[in-house]
Formats: C-alpha cells, structure tokens, sequence
C-alpha cells in the first residue's frame, strides 16, 4: 500500500460512524420519490404517489408575510423557542380546537415537525429506555428513537380493527423500561383517526403506568366528515401533563418548505428542549415564523378549500384502487395517503411497488419502511387527473399480468 493510500484508510477508520447511525437508514419514503423524480427528470411520464406534502401553493396572505418579514428586516435571530407572538398563537389555537389551557410558556417552536420529534425523544429518552411505536408507523419514527440510544418497541395494529391502537398489546409490550408510547392520528400511512373510545383507554393506561405520551397531530385539520379529529390532551388536565403534543404548518398550510413545527407540553421539558435546541439549530427561520403567524392568526379559507379537494381525490383513489383484482383499501378517514394491501398479488410490496414503477411508471411507496410487506402508500397529494391517469395503467398492469 502505498502512502497515499495508507492515508486515506486512516482517513476512513477515523471516520467510522458511531454505532446509533450506523442501524439507522435515510427515509424510504424520500429514496422513492428520488427515484420517481429522476426517472420524470429523464421525460419518463412518471405518475407521482409518493409525495408526502400537498401540491398546493402556500396560500397568497401568508406568501405576503413572509415577504413583508424580509422587506422590514426581520431577518436576525428571534428567541430560540420562537417569537414570543408566535408561541402565544400555538397554544392559542390548541385551546380553541382542543379545550386545553396551554400558554405560550408550554410551545417549543422548532425546524419542522421533525426537528420537533427530534428534540422530543432527545430529551426524554437515555439508553435502555423503550418507546412503544404503533405499526404501521411513519417511517422517522424508528429512526428518531434510535437516535436517542432508546429502542423502539412495535406494537401492531390490524387492518380488520381499523388501525386501532390494540389496548391489549400495547400492554403486554409495556415494560419497566417503558418511557414513552407514540400515538399518531390521522396516521401517515393508514390514514386512521384514533376513536374515542381508544383514546380514553390509551389516556388510562398512560397514567396507570406513568408512560409519556407522544401525539403527532400533525394531520389534524386533514380529517374528512364524519370522522373527527380528537387529542388525547383534550381528555383530562392530568392528559395535558404527561403528553407532548407535536403540529405544525407543514401539512395544513402547505408549507413544507418553510419549516416550522412545534411541541406543546409540560413546561420543564419544554425548557430542556429549549436548551437542547440552543445548541444545535437555535431559532427556526426568522421569516418562516412570521409567515407561520400569519397562517395561524389569517383567515382560514384555504384550509377548507384544501380539504375539499383531497375529500374528492380520495375519493376517486379509493373507489378505484379497489375495483382492482388482488388490491384492498380501507378509506383514510385524514392526512392524504391511501394505505393500499397488495397482499392479493401474491408478491411483496417491495415488488410490487417497483413493478409499477418499472413497468406503469405508477411511483407509490411500498409498506416496508412503515412496517409492513402487504401494504402500499399511495398520496393522494395529487391532481384527478394523475389518479385517474395511474388508475387506467394499474388496470391494464392487472389484466396483463393475469392473462
Ligand atoms: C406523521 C408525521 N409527523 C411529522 C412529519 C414531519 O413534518 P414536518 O415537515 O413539519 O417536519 C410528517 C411528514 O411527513 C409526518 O407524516
């Protein structure tokens, strides 16, 4: 070996990764929308349902603030939880839609939803802990909890319950190593909206066995007639103690881009997150945040209009996918997937899914990354056209491949 060569080895082994990344891998979810992106990129007429934000514009008044932001130089550091106005609207609007009584002193407001997750297991979880995830999860879930050197506990649910969180196996799953259970309704991928019911029985056992409770309601204003949306926090005052409550503008406002999600809970984690957060990102983007405020405190017509539209196309997503042999699908009852079982065809989802793209230039996710081989995730985050498009060359993929 010669010495350049020893040089870079040394280089290399200096570089091996630490042992919390190295089972962690990049998000499926990105990797196929990646690859869907490349192949149209090509002039390949790609049908995209992978995306996982909506397709609409960020609404014009919000647009606006975030232009007057820069014109009158809000462009320096704000607080590192968030401008204070913002905090103060956060916990404005989870009191109105949920009849809690949070304060701007409760709001972490941070890089995204994600970022907020992050920061979230990073300050509740040491080594040995384990955090229950409910499959199918979103595909950060695993991740985020692994990072935070705790182990992620599965606990599934089953189609033929609707995506319920099963109260008998998530107690059994408990352990004294248990720290925290992540809930997540309207889940990403099922689309699935926790009843009630369940949410009560999930409240009583959090408390029985001192459990944090994570709730990513980051879907909460995409929840379609005549299911409605409820937070766990909504159930009792002790609920709002012991549940971290994660949203953001991503989602309801079309602002994937812009970066702004937040974490609501107990004040002493809010603050150790803070810190954490002072030390890695500080604050999320000056100009985001005011955009954020004008989407939280304007008025709200977008946001029904947007709903309405994915009310139509998941409609016609799901009357269509399941007038085809060997496809089920149950309807989303919020956020904008169709959670597709293919188990009828005899193949993994891993195989499917990259049939389709191969051979229908349909780009969908397959279930693997959010614990399942038998599902499909399509979003319905696109126009009728595409689903109407994708449906036709599904049609013929099926009739092709039985005769
Ligand atoms: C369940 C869930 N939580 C959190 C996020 C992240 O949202 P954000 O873009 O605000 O980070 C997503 C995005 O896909 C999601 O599906």
């Amino acid at each position: 070996m010669d010495a350049q060569a020893i040089a870079s080895t040394r280089a290399l082994t200096a570089l091996t990764l630490p042992e919390r990344l190295r089972d962690v891998e990049g998000s499926p979810t990105l990797a196929l929308a990646a690859k869907a992106k490349a192949l149209a990129n090509a002039g390949k007429p790609v049908l995209d349902f992978t995306a996982g934000e909506p397709d609409f514009p960020t609404p014009d008044p919000v647009k606006r603030a975030g232009i007057r932001a820069i014109e009158s130089n809000q462009t320096r550091y704000t607080p590192v939880a968030g401008l204070p106005e913002l905090r103060a609207a956060v916990a404005q609007q989870v009191n109105r839609t949920r009849h809690t009584n949070y304060s701007a002193a409760h709001v972490l407001v941070s890089c995204g939803a994600k970022h907020a997750l992050f920061n979230v297991f990073q300050a509740l979880c040491q080594p040995g802990d384990e955090v229950i995830l409910l499959s199918p999860y979103w595909v950060s879930f695993p991740a985020l909890v692994r990072l935070a050197g705790a182990k992620p506990v599965i606990v599934p649910t089953q189609e033929a319950d609707g995506f319920q969180p099963d109260l008998a196996a998530i107690r059994n799953a408990i352990s004294g190593a248990t720290k925290a259970l992540v809930i997540n309704s309207p889940s990403n991928p099922t689309g699935a909206v926790v009843s009630k019911a369940r949410l009560e029985a999930l409240a009583a056992l959090a408390l029985e066995r001192h459990l944090v409770v994570i709730s990513d309601e980051i879907y909460d204003e995409l929840v379609y007639p005549p299911a409605a949306h409820r937070s766990i926090t909504q159930l009792n005052p002790q609920m709002a103690d012991c549940t971290v409550l994660i949203g953001g503008v991503s989602k309801t406002y079309s602002m994937t881009g812009w970066r702004i999600g937040w974490a609501v809970g107990p004040e002493p984690l809010v603050e150790a997150m803070t810190t954490l957060q002072s030390h890695s990102t500080s604050n999320p983007t000056s100009i985001s945040q005011h955009a954020a405020l004008a989407a939280l405190t304007g008025e709200q017509s977008s946001v029904a209009a947007m709903r309405k539209e994915f009310l139509a196309r998941r409609d016609r997503l799901v009357q269509g996918l399941a007038a085809l042999p060997g496809l089920r699908v149950k309807t989303p009852e919020g956020a904008f997937y169709a959670w597709c079982n293919v188990r009828g065809l005899g193949q993994s989802a891993q195989a499917t899914a990259q049939q389709w793209l191969d051979e229908a230039l349909v780009a969908t996710v397959p279930g693997e990354g959010f614990g399942s081989s038998e599902h499909i995730r399509f979003s319905f985050a696109t126009s009728l056209q595409t689903i109407d498009d994708a449906l036709r060359r599904l049609d013929s993929w099926c009739r092709k491949r039985s005769s």
